[in-house]
Order: structure tokens, then sequence, then C-alpha cells
């Protein structure tokens, strides 16, 4: 599949859906957005607004709203259709609602002729992948969710808010569920090439008590968030901005989202966060790390619980 269109759907454009809009045309991701929602004024007034905006961006990104049918020859769908949670809302506890919402927006995508890469950033997120993978025919490659970019996102933002240095320079993935039994991928977590457990034995700066701090800080961040301002949306569009890039640029990026197990880890059939290389073609592959024994023990445990979820919505 070659990107000469760079045309992305949204649909949903409530906070979540408008966030990666926004994320997508200030970073010409694209060069036609189209926005869908259920409510179409909604999606005519925002699509309205970020068109009014366009000339302050790098690009001439067309945006409008329209219906399904838009779908037919883009390159990429997000999905950001659901209910979002409320205050001391589990993500998991939205399955059932939004279950059924990923499986009629799924379908009206399919029936457009779709024919690219699907992603997914309605939560609980590693269900509702799996869920539109089922519902849409097209081989697990191409449907991705945002799995936990958001939270190796956050991980990497809190060792380089301890450590004072550049994120960027700071290695560190999250996997697992994009919820609460995510696990921290300490064993390989380096800053400048230099693994963070060393940095520790060395007495740099950063402790085993800071780490476990920091972990909690990621996998609670949505809750925190959501207590103040009532729901998350800037942090999840740059993230989700992230992976749509790595696929409309054939990126090969190595980018921790939710992506389907044949056997990597000791896991099958079911989708999760994990580090994998994101292309045109969605997924490529998983990448394999040598996780420690406690780290696989953590995966396997968010898998069953997300197998047990997953089984209640199919
Ligand atoms: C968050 C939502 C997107 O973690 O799940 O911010």
């Amino acid at each position: 599949m070659k990107k000469t269109s760079r045309k992305g759907v949204i649909v949903g454009t409530g906070f979540v859906g408008t966030g990666i809009a926004y994320s997508i045309l200030n970073q010409n991701i694209l060069n036609e957005m189209v926005l869908v929602d259920l409510n179409e004024d909604k999606a005519e007034g925002e699509a309205r607004d970020l068109f009014d905006g366009v000339t302050y961006t790098n690009g001439n990104c067309r945006v409008k709203s329209g219906d399904y049918s838009e779908c037919k020859d883009a390159d990429v769908v997000i999905v950001t259709a659901g209910i979002n949670q409320k205050p001391g809302q589990t993500r998991l506890e939205l399955v059932d609602t939004n279950a059924k919402i990923m499986k009629s927006v799924i379908r009206s995508v399919m029936d457009s002729g779709f024919d690219g890469v699907l992603v997914i950033a309605s939560n609980p997120v590693d269900v509702l992948t799996y869920v539109a993978w089922q519902e849409s025919g097209l081989p697990q490659n191409r449907v991705v969710g945002t799995g936990t970019s958001l939270d190796s996102t956050r991980l990497r933002m809190q060792v380089a808010n301890k450590l004072n240095v550049d994120p960027r320079d700071v290695s560190a993935f999250i996997i697992g569920e994009h919820g609460d039994s995510e696990t921290a991928v300490w064993s390989h977590a380096t800053v400048g090439g230099k693994p963070i457990m060393q940095m520790i034995e060395d007495g740099e700066g950063i402790t085993k008590e800071d780490l476990d701090e920091m972990y909690v800080a990621v996998r609670d961040a949505a809750y925190y968030i959501i207590d103040r301002k009532g729901y998350t949306n800037f942090g999840i569009g740059l993230s989700t901005a992230r992976v749509v890039k790595a696929i409309l640029n054939d990126e090969h990026a190595i980018l921790p989202v939710s992506a389907y197990f044949e056997g990597q880890y000791g896991l099958e059939d079911i989708y999760t966060g994990i580090p994998a290389i994101v292309t045109e073609n969605g997924v490529e592959r998983i990448v394999e790390l040598h996780i420690t024994d406690e780290e696989k023990a953590q995966l396997h445990k968010s898998a069953s619980e997300l197998r047990e979820v997953l089984d209640s919505v199919r």
C-alpha cells in the first residue's frame, strides 16, 4: 500500500477524537482529514474550527466532516467512539457499552469498502482492538490499538523529570493492559543507553523506591487527570498522532501499541500493549524482549484479565 493520498478518518469527535485531530493537524501528518460523528453538527462544528486554523500549520490538510462512505479510500481510520471513564471508574468497566458501539462502528467502516489500517483508541483499548479486528475481517496486523503508547510516554516523562534529562533520551516501555494491570519493563529501561538498573547501582540520582513511585504515577495517571478535569485528551491525542505518523510514513518505528500475539512471550490470541514495529501495513512484528520472569508473570496476569473481559463481550 503506497500512502499517496494520506487520508484519515476520525470516528468520534469527543474530547479524544478532537485531541487526536488537533495533534495530527499540527504535525501535518495527513493531507485529508474527515471527522465522523453520530452528532453530525458536532462533527461539522469541530471540522470547521480546525479548518479555520490550517494556515498556521505546515501543510494544507483538507479538514471536513462526513459520513462513513469517506472511509472507502482512507489510509487510516481512527476510532475513538464510546463513553469515557467517570471519576473512580476503571477502563474495563466501559466494556459492555463500548464493545457494542465498536461493533456497529466497524460494520459501517467496512461497509464503505475500507481497506487500510484501523487504529483503535476507545477504551478498554486492548479488548476493543480485538473486537474491532474480529468485526472487521481485516488481517490482524492491520488493526492496531494505541495500547501502552501513552503509558510509556508517561513513564519516560517521569524518568526524565526525575533525572532532569530530555525525555527523548529515555527509552522505557509499559506493556500489557492499558489500565490497572499494566507492567513497567524496568529491566530494559535506559537513559542515554545506560540501563536504569545500573544507574540505581551507581547511585545516579534514582532508587528502586523511585521506580515503584513512578510506576504507580503512570498506572494511575488517568485517574489523577480525570479527578481534576473530568477526562483525558491531550496525552492520548499526541500518542495516537505518533502511531498514525508511523503508519503514514511507513516508519518501521518501534512503538508500544496493542498488537496481536501469536505465541510471543508465551501468549496467544490476544491484543495488548507491546513494543512492535509499526509500518504502513500496521504492525509488522512484535519485538520480543528478554524480560524478567517477574515482568513476564505480570504480562500474563494482564493478558488473562483481558481474556476474561473479552470472553464476556464476544
Ligand atoms: C488515558 C486514557 C486515554 O490513559 O485511557 O489517558
